[in-house]
């Protein structure tokens, strides 16, 4: 099987690429990846030499460079994303350029030929704050930023084709990843990376807002999973089942990096920001036999070890285009009146 796995010099994407290229002998990876600020080569840097892996550096709003990627491939997994809610409230315009029409971009090249699936990577952000139970796939999408509505946009467009044209669509929802390669701009590498360098920690709110984590392993099994048993109009949701607070979560950052509880700042909260998410993943459960299996304080562990012993690449990205980011989205509020406490 030949795969155009797009976004796949991201987070998500070059680990699951990593992992599909050892597990799965017959399997061929075209990555797409537009390299943006979050996609990088070296992510890729493991599988650069198998014969069985090909990069094409492009955008997935560039209709000959998709056609031109998509050439022989059977299925197509789209990580291809802006994923930072932070910086979709700054400025919207690449969200919705990329998450939404990028996505159709996509499907029109992908229906040209036949093939076996469109996996579209949707996010749980789409079902908005969740105060209590857990979200299930058929419940109302009801996204409340920018970043999270352009993904809803991005997979209803994408359930369309399905519905319209009988393109085999399938489309994920999984809850908040963490692991190796992930940008700093993000909870737990931003903190862990503070943390070691002596640096604040910025809590945002009252910092008792809640995420599900899940291993970044975990999701890209489930993935595989799905990919090898293509259910043409599924959604599945995909989460850990493991709740934490971002204090709690900050509390076990904080011990795994060795640094003291003065680092961190309660600072002004993300304007819109969702208490809490949650999934019932009772179906992917039953119809592809798949679960969580890494214990939150075990990946973490991992995580951690893996910032720490890898300083250069972190390092590269702090003193880079993160600088200015990090100048422009935590100055103020780390100065600011609540930025001491
Ligand atoms: P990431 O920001 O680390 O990587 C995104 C990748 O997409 C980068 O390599 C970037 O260069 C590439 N890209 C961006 N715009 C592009 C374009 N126009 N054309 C081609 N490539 C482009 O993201 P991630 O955290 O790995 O997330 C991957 C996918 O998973 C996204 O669709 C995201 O919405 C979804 N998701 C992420 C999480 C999470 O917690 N990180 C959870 C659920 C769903
Ligand atoms: O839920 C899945 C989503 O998880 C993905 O779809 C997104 O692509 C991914 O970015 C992530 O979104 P979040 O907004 O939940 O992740 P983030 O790491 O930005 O923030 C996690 C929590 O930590 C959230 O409650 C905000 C808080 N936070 C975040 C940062 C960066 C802080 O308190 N301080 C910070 O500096």
């Amino acid at each position: 099987m030949r795969i155009l796995v797009t976004g796949g010099a991201g987070f998500i994407g070059s680990n699951f690429t990593r992992m599909a290229l050892a597990g799965r002998p017959s399997w061929r990876i075209t990555v797409l990846d537009k390299l943006t600020y979050a996609g990088r080569r070296e992510n890729l840097e493991e599988v650069e030499n198998d014969p069985r892996f090909e990069f094409v550096h492009g955008d997935i709003c560039d209709p000959n460079a998709v056609s031109s990627a998509m050439r022989d491939c059977d299925a197509v997994i789209n990580f291809a994303a802006e994923t930072h809610v932070d910086r979709s409230i700054d400025d919207a315009f690449s969200f919705v350029r990329t998450d939404v029409d990028g996505v159709r971009v996509l499907l029109e090249e992908f229906r040209k030929e036949r093939r076996t699936l469109f996996l579209q990577i949707s996010t749980d952000e789409v079902y908005g704050s969740v105060e209590k139970g857990w979200s299930s796939e058929e419940d109302r999408l009801s996204p409340r930023s920018p970043y999270a509505a352009s993904k809803a946009g991005g997979e209803l467009l994408a359930m369309s084709y399905w519905t319209t044209y009988g393109t085999p669509v399938v489309v994920t929802r999984a809850s908040n990843n963490y692991g190796p390669f992930q940008y700093p701009e993000k909870l737990i590498p931003l903190f862990l990376t503070n943390a070691m360098d002596g640096q604040p920690l910025p809590l945002y709110g009252d910092g008792m807002n809640r995420r599900d984590w899940l291993f970044v392993d975990d999701h890209c099994r489930a993935l595989m999973k799905v990919m090898e048993n293509p259910r043409p109009g599924r959604v599945y949701n995909i989460g850990a089942g493991q709740e934490y607070t971002n204090r709690e979560v900050t509390e076990l950052i904080l011990e795994a990096a060795g640094a003291s509880r003065d680092l961190v700042r309660l600072v002004e909260d993300r304007p819109g920001h969702d208490r809490r998410y949650a999934l019932d993943v009772g179906l992917i459960g039953r119809e592809l036999g798949w679960r969580a299996g890494t214990p939150f304080p075990e990946g973490l562990r991992i995580t951690a070890q893996w910032y720490a012993d890898n300083r250069p690449w972190w390092e590269t990205i702090k003193s880079g285009e993160f600088g200015e980011y990090y100048g422009k989205m935590y100055g103020r509020r780390l100065a600011g009146p609540e930025g001491g406490r």
